[in-house]
């Protein structure tokens, strides 16, 4: 007989894997806690920059272009030596609300400790528990981000940061309902809405007196979503606010690509119907911030008008550089957009090929978004295929696109608003080369200058007054 029997050891084993799985169980979290992380890392749509194509979720090496330069996001899994593994909670919440990490290095606003400052201590608990335990770790630490000096210096942000960051907490306002207040919480905080649409200052600080304004993430513009009747969504109901929130459609105003898909597909869709009414009931009450040059709003613009008829009859050039924005419309958009521009209603839940007149695309003032849709096409992670718009950015050149382009917006659009060759040719190059880093060296070059001539005057001075005596 074996001296040690497996069954006896296992049974002798039962009691202490009993005690074992009790503490573990009691040092992890209450579950709706964890759920509740879950539900507000979403909203906070952490895993859109801090997770890379080829990558694992929530471990970081996205490249993000900033003026400052590319900047690469971190690992957040709990990995003690590659993550964020070894963070307390009260770290945790000094990255989030007041933008430094764990070994006391300032973080660069690209990460939105500006908007995430207004989280409370409730929700940055919960956030923290469900990073620490749900979240499963990966081993791996992205490239570091090397920016031009004077950025390189961290330490640059701590003034910055007193300059721009308001690290206050959300304060309910009283006065207003549950309703709204739960709103404007989301919208201001987690969901860090400004972050895109409010346009920036030259130390690309937030704007706050153009709150919702309209930003430029990019090659892409996020338009004006301020309540103005005009220039923003004032003329949205809040019902259609939420249904773009939620889907990224609303017949006869506007679809969503680029980054708003994004941040719809990821984030905002799957946020609860309350959360988002709330979101919607608040946005329409923001400051109104209006353009002077906006004289109808963007939703406004257009009539079907039949391309067709400008192409029936005619002979097609052979040369395609040739062709004219109807001939190009026909060709490469009317199987979707139709004939008239009108588009074709499908299913029954909004989603539909859209019409190209009564679409904000097509009415702003900023023609981006125009260029980029045909550059890029729009793909949604629902809604299938038949809802996928192809990019053109092999098939039509710059100026065929920049023909294109100012058809459209001549017929179906703004017309006071046009695409330019030199245009088309950045964003298709993926944007502007930044000149800050630049512009920030020799602002310091003349400083040191300036600095130089006072001290040889002062000098100077001190030198003729010693020599009179
Ligand atoms: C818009 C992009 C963006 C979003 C959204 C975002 N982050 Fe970040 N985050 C960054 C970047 C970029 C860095 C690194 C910045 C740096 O190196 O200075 C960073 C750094 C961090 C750090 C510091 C980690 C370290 O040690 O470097 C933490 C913690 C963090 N993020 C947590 C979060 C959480 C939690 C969320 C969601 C609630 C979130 N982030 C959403 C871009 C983002
Ligand atoms: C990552 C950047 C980003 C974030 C975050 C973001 N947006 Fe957007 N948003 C955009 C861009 C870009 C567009 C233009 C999309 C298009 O027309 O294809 C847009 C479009 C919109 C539109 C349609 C406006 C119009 O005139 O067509 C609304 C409404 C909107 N966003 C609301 C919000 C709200 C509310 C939030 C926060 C809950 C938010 N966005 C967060 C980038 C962003
Ligand atoms: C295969 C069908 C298809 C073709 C071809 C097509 N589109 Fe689209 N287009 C779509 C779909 C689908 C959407 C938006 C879907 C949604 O609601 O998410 C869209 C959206 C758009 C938008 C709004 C994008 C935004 O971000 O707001 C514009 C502008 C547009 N198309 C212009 C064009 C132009 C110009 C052409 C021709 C060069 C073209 N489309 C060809 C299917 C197509």
């Amino acid at each position: 007989m074996p001296i040690i029997n497996s069954a006896r050891v296992r049974a002798c084993a039962l009691p202490f894997l009993l005690l074992w799985a009790t503490l573990a169980y009691a040092a992890s979290s209450d579950p709706m806690l964890l759920k509740r992380g879950e539900y507000l890392a979403t909203a906070g749509d952490c895993i859109a920059c801090h997770s890379s194509a080829a990558g694992k979720p929530f471990a970081g090496g996205l490249s993000l272009a900033t003026p400052l330069g590319a900047i690469v996001s971190t690992n957040i899994t709990p990995s003690k030596e590659h993550g964020i593994g070894h963070y307390t909670l009260e770290q945790f919440d000094a990255a989030l609300r007041h933008g430094k990490r764990a070994d006391g290095a300032y973080l660069y606003p690209a990460m939105p400790y500006t908007a995430y400052a207004q989280l409370n201590g409730e929700d940055v608990q919960a956030l923290y528990a469900y990073f620490m335990e749900s979240v499963t770790p990966v081993e791996v630490t992205p490239p570091p981000t090397v920016l031009p000096f004077p950025f390189n210096i961290r330490w640059s942000m701590a003034g910055w940061n007193l300059l721009f960051l308001n690290d206050k907490p959300f304060v309910p306002d009283q006065s207003k309902s549950v309703e709204w207040n739960r709103g404007a919480y989301l919208v201001q905080g987690l969901a860090h809405c400004s972050t895109c649409h409010t346009p920036r200052n030259i130390l690309m600080a937030e704007d706050s007196s153009r709150s919702l304004g309209g930003g430029v993430v990019g090659t892409w513009y996020a338009p004006n979503i301020s309540s103005d009747a005009i220039s923003g969504i004032g003329a949205w109901s809040v019902d259609e606010i939420a249904a773009y929130l939620r889907t990224g459609r609303v017949a006869g105003k506007a679809q969503a690509g680029g980054p708003m898909a994004e941040a719809i597909d990821n984030s905002f869709r799957h946020l609860s119907d309350p959360d988002i009414k709330a979101m919607a009931v608040y946005l329409r009450t923001t400051p109104a911030v209006r353009d002077a040059a906006d004289t109808q709003a963007a939703h406004t613009w257009g009539q079907p008008v039949a391309a067709y008829e400008e192409v029936r009859g005619m002979e097609v050039p052979a040369d395609e550089s040739k062709w004219s924005g109807a001939q190009l419309y026909d060709a490469n958009c009317a199987s979707c957009h139709n004939a008239r521009g009108e588009g074709s209603a499908m299913g029954g839940n909004g989603a539909a090929l859209p019409s190209l007149f009564h679409n904000t695309t097509l009415g702003h003032a900023n023609t981006n978004n125009l260029v980029m849709a045909i550059l890029e096409g729009v793909q949604r992670k629902e809604g299938g295929p038949e809802l996928t718009m192809p990019a053109f950015d092999r098939s039509l050149n710059d100026e065929q696109i920049v023909t294109l382009s100012n058809y459209l917006l001549h017929n179906y659009g703004n017309t006071a608003s046009q695409v330019m060759a030199q245009q088309v040719k950045v964003l298709r190059a993926g944007g502007e080369p930044s000149s800050l880093a630049l512009a920030v060296q020799i602002a310091l070059g003349v400083a040191v200058f300036i600095l130089l001539l006072v001290l040889g005057w002062f000098l100077w001075r001190r030198f003729r007054s010693a020599r009179s005596l």
